[in-house]
Formats: C-alpha cells, sequence, structure tokens
C-alpha cells in the first residue's frame, strides 16, 4: 500500500474511532445538550477545525482539554515517567485545589466542549475529584478520566458513577496475574479485577461508558485474548489496546522502547484474530496506534491543550511536563492570552512545518 494510501486509511479509522466513541446515544445526547445550551461551542469548535488549521494565530480557542490534578502515584509502573528518576521534585507538589479548578473552568465553560481528567499522577488521589466533575458537568462540559482502579472501594464507587462522568478508562495492562502485576508495580491484579467488577455491577445508568485501556507490548500481547474474555465478562463497555508507546524523550524509556515496543505490521494476522474474538463475544475492541505524519500533522497545537497540576500550559499529555515545555501559567496569565501568544503561534508553525522537536518525534514514529 502506497504512502497517500495508508494516510487515508489512518485518516478514515481515526474519523471512525470519534465517531463511534461519541455514537453512543446517551453521549450524543450530553453533546447536543452542549450545543443547544451554548451554540458558540459548536462555533468555536468548527472555527477551531477550519480557521486554526491554516492559520497559526489560534483565533478560535481550544475545545478539548486534559488536566492534571495531581503528580502523585501510589504505583510505579514500568514504563510510566512517574515516580522515576527526577520526578521526586513534581510528586512534591501539591495537588490542584477546587478553587482553581473552578477558575479553569468559569474561565473556558463557553468555548470547551469536553475535558480528560488525566495527567501524570493517580487522578483518584485528589480527593475533591468528584467535586470538580460535577462543577465542570454542571456547566455542560463532557468529562472523562483514566484510573489504575486501585483506589476504588465501597465508600467512593457510588460517587465514581454518578458524578457526571461520561466515561471511566481503566487501565490493566496484562491479561495474567504475573504480567499485570510486574508492570504495575505496587498493584495487584486480583483486586483491580475486583474492583471493575465492583463498579460494573454498581452501575445503574448507561453512563460513565466503562472503558479497559491496555498499553500493548511485546510482554503482554499474547494475553489480549485473555483480556478480551475478561472485559467481556466483567461487563465493561469496551477494551482498547494501544500500541502507542511514549519515552517522554528521555533515554531510559528510549531503552525500553527498542524492547517492548510492537510493530503492528508484524502481528497483522494475531489483530484479525482478536477483532474476531471480540466480536464473537460481542465486545466493542479496538487496536489504537495513531502516528501524525508530514501531510497529517499533529492536531493537538491548534485544537487541545494540557494544565498540568501546577497550572502550566504545556501542548499535550503526551509532553506532560511544564519543565519540557510550557506556554506560561495561568498564575500569571489568562489561557486566551497564552493560547494566542507568539511562542505558541511559532510553536504551531514548526510542526505545521514538520520541523519537529525531539520530544515530538515518538509520535511521528520517528525513533531514534
Ligand atoms: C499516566 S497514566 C495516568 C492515569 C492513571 N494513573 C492510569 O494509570 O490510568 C495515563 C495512561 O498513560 C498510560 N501510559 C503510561 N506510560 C505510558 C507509556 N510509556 N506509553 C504509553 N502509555 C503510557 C497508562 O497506562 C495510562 O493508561
Ligand atoms: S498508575 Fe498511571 S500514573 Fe501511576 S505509575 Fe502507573 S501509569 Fe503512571
Ligand atoms: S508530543 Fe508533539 S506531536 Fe506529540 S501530541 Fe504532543 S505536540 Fe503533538
Amino acid at each position: 500500500m502506497d504512502i497517500d494510501c495508508e494516510m487515508a486509511k489512518n485518516k478514515i479509522q481515526r474519523g471512525w474511532r470519534i465517531v463511534r466513541l461519541f455514537s453512543k446515544p446517551p453521549i450524543i445526547k450530553r453533546a447536543m445538550l452542549r450545543f443547544i445550551k451554548n451554540p458558540y461551542v459548536l462555533v468555536n469548535m468548527l472555527g477551531v477545525m477550519t480557521v486554526n488549521k491554516y492559520f497559526n494565530r489560534g483565533t478560535f480557542l481550544p475545545f478539548s482539554l486534559d488536566i492534571e490534578l495531581t503528580t502523585k502515584c501510589n504505583l510505579t509502573c514500568t514504563y510510566c515517567r512517574v515516580n522515576k528518576e527526577g520526578w521526586q521534585e513534581r510528586a512534591k507538589l501539591e495537588n490542584m485545589k477546587f478553587e482553581d479548578f473552578k477558575k479553569i473552568i468559569d474561565d473556558t465553560k463557553n468555548h470547551l466542549f469536553i475535558i480528560k481528567l488525566q495527567g501524570m499522577g493517580e487522578t483518584l488521589l485528589n480527593k475533591d475529584v468528584f467535586r470538580m466533575v460535577e462543577y465542570a458537568t454542571s456547566k455542560g462540559i463532557l468529562v472523562y478520566t483514566f484510573t489504575n482502579a486501585t483506589l476504588v472501594d465501597d465508600n467512593n464507587v457510588h460517587k465514581i458513577l454518578n458524578c457526571g462522568l461520561i466515561a471511566l478508562n481503566i487501565s490493566l495492562d496484562g491479561g495474567t496475574r504475573d504480567t499485570y502485576n510486574a508492570v504495575r508495580v505496587n498493584a495487584d491484579f486480583d483486586k483491580v479485577l475486583a474492583n471493575i467488577k465492583k463498579i460494573t455491577s454498581n452501575k445503574k445508568n448507561k453512563l460513565p461508558l466503562i472503558n479497559v485501556w491496555t498499553v500493548g507490548t511485546k510482554e503482554n500481547i499474547k494475553e489480549v485474548p485473555n483480556l478480551i474474555n475478561i472485559c467481556s465478562e466483567s461487563g465493561v463497555n469496551s477494551l482498547t489496546i494501544q500500541l502507542k508507546f511514549t519515552t517522554w524523550n528521555r533515554a531510559e524509556f528510549k531503552k525500553l522502547a527498542e524492547d517492548v515496543r510492537l510493530d503492528e505490521n508484524e502481528i497483522k494476522d494475531f489483530i484479525d484474530d482478536c477483532y474476531k474474538l471480540a466480536h464473537e463475544k460481542g465486545l466493542n475492541f479496538d487496536f489504537f496506534n495513531r502516528t501524525f505524519t508530514k501531510k497529517s500533522p499533529c492536531y493537538w497545537p491548534t485544537t487541545s491543550f494540557y494544565i498540568s497540576n501546577e497550572r502550566a500550559i504545556v501542548p499535550c499529555c503526551t509532553i506532560g511536563e511544564p519543565e519540557v515545555l510550557n506556554f506560561g501559567n495561568l498564575k500569571d496569565n489568562s489561557i486566551a492570552k497564552i493560547w494566542r501568544s507568539d511562542a505558541y503561534q511559532s510553536f504551531r508553525k514548526i510542526i505545521k512545518e514538520h520541523k519537529l522537536p525531539d520530544y515530538c518525534k515518538n509520535c511521528y514514529g520517528e525513533f531514534d
């Protein structure tokens, strides 16, 4: 298949995934309500997808935001940046306060469509997380989050299910106890499975969708059929195997990636078999391997942004750390001012011109 054809296929697949994510009736209803109650959100979104795509000024404001609510985590997963060399200072930061979160929502409520509450720590460690979801949801914004699901218990399960989330994404990086426990250091496979069942058995409404996410590597790929069985028996809504492996442009993760990263083309038949099995089990299932290209560049700088726990504006969750790149802090400036700053405009330009900084190369499949 030639490159143009491959790109077109990738674009269609990406578009199809977004359609599938939003094609669930309760989510469509929430989205429609968002647009009906605040039509400018739709106008802004259309502006982002057209005007912002071609001009670097950031005329329209981002419609999607990731927020990091904590830099702390109770686990030390082998492939994650958190709790590794150089993370100690960030781990000491105080969790984001409700008042600071509220200010972000009040400032963005007229242009944001969706928020992912996920940074580089474990979101459930911020005790205000449910209040925060409730507040953003009360403004009409769709909110979802990622969790390692180790901290779910009888006291918080109802809050998790009823605070207003549209989706709860649970990371499960192995289909057997040995593999999972080796990767997700300090977590226990059986406890996490029990927690997933606690969530699905207490769920009374269509939302939140309960989605399992697995970082697929050479270490766990053979266990995907097992994960499909586990997920279909647990009553979750979907399973996604993410093949994109982030290295944060750091030597230790680049070395690890060389050992564990999968080449999708080498496991095509296996992927087909997994789709067949999931179909038989009636499970919504996907392999996810987003790679940007020169012709189809990263859309984050023009559509979305990331606010770190210390309220710095960072382009995306893949960069994740303000020390690597940030365009300013909300303590000193407004979101709109930072979004339209010269530095942000220059960043959009270099991404469009494919003059990629080292920390972006991994997203384009350019590994060194
Ligand atoms: C950084 S975690 C934060 C949320 C939460 N603590 C969790 O584990 O779901 C967000 C997601 O990033 C994934 N992740 C961590 N390290 C990664 C890497 N090197 N490459 C790709 N994904 C990674 C995790 O598996 C998780 O699904
Ligand atoms: S639980 Fe999430 S944040 Fe914590 S170390 Fe694992 S992947 Fe990183
Ligand atoms: S690291 Fe660079 S290429 Fe990757 S998502 Fe972020 S801005 Fe885009």
